[in-house]
């Protein structure tokens, strides 16, 4: 049964439109939002997915945005057992992680599959701001790529990274690096033949050192969050950091992957990197 269906039948009082219709599920915990009246029934809430999932074993409601540096979400558990860390599946690579401590969204799993399957045999691949390692793992499964390098600045994260790429042995190639990216690409060998920055919120400050570490003719995928179709505001900031170094951009196309409330778009710019004509 829908879960909305489901709840407004044990919860007749409160409108339909009020209670949560879905939630995000990663390994056995659900992520729920539930609206500030609707909290007095929200164990209540919880112990009812609980009952009609059995696979799940923790329901957490996001108390708060996604924020800060680390780009954690504030959760807090309303049902079920307390702890936040879990195993999940996805695009066939298996994820340790902690949602308390680390980002992590089940909602960019197939944005992670579109970007492994434009990688072609013998590249070298850097992630910036890898987080608990699912691009570069996904990148790993599903491609030919000669070296996949990513690098997460919260520890917490890096060491799921580093636990998740031994969770997954069979994969080839991969390599997990803590710190800022923008100090930690310079000390690599240039020459990457495609580099993600993978921070919506910010990633700006990384495109000098990503710009800097393509090959000629490179690609760059660069994360933002732009108003719908804004497209020129995200190349803006890409032609800014290109024009210092001397570089073009030639874009190939925007995808978006999601959204930030009603008017705010996550975009992926991919574009092509080149020495100015
Ligand atoms: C939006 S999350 C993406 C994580 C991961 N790529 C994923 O898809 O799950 C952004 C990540 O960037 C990390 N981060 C923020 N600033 C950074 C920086 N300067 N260098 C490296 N990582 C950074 C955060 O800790 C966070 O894990």
């Amino acid at each position: 049964m829908q879960l909305r269906a489901l709840l407004s039948h044990h919860f007749p009082d409160i409108p339909p439109a009020r209670l949560p219709g879905g939630f995000d599920r990663v390994g056995d915990i659900a992520v729920v939002g539930i609206v500030p009246e609707v909290a007095p029934w929200q164990a209540a809430i919880g112990n009812l997915l609980l009952a009609e999932h059995p696979h799940l074993k923790v329901v957490a409601k996001r108390a708060g945005e996604v924020g800060g540096e680390l780009r954690t979400l504030p959760l807090e558990v309303i049902a079920g057992e307390e702890r936040l860390r879990t195993v999940h599946r996805e695009n066939g690579v298996v994820l340790h992680l902690d949602l308390g401590l680390v980002y992590y969204s089940v909602r960019s799993a197939q944005e992670r599959m579109r970007i492994a399957r434009l990688v072609r045999p013998g590249e070298r691949v850097g992630v910036l701001c890898s987080g608990v390692g699912p691009f570069p793992l996904v990148m790993a499964r599903h491609s030919r790529a000669a070296e996949v390098i990513g690098i997460e600045k919260n520890p917490v994260a890096h060491g799921f990274a580093l636990e998740n790429l031994r969770a997954n042995r069979r994969l080839r190639g991969v390599r997990f690096m803590k710190g800022d990216a923008a100090e930690v690409l310079p000390t690599l060998a240039p020459g990457f033949d495609r580099l993600l920055i993978v921070l919506p919120h910010g990633g700006e400050p990384l495109l000098p050192a990503a710009l800097a570490a393509l090959r000629p003719g490179g690609t760059l995928h660069f994360y933002d969050m732009q108003a719908k179709d804004c497209h020129s505001a995200t190349l803006a900031k890409v032609e800014a950091a290109a024009q210092t170094l001397g570089l073009r951009v030639t874009p190939q196309q925007v995808i978006s992957c999601g959204h930030c409330g009603p008017t705010v778009h996550r975009v992926c710019m991919d574009a092509v990197i080149g020495p100015t004509p």
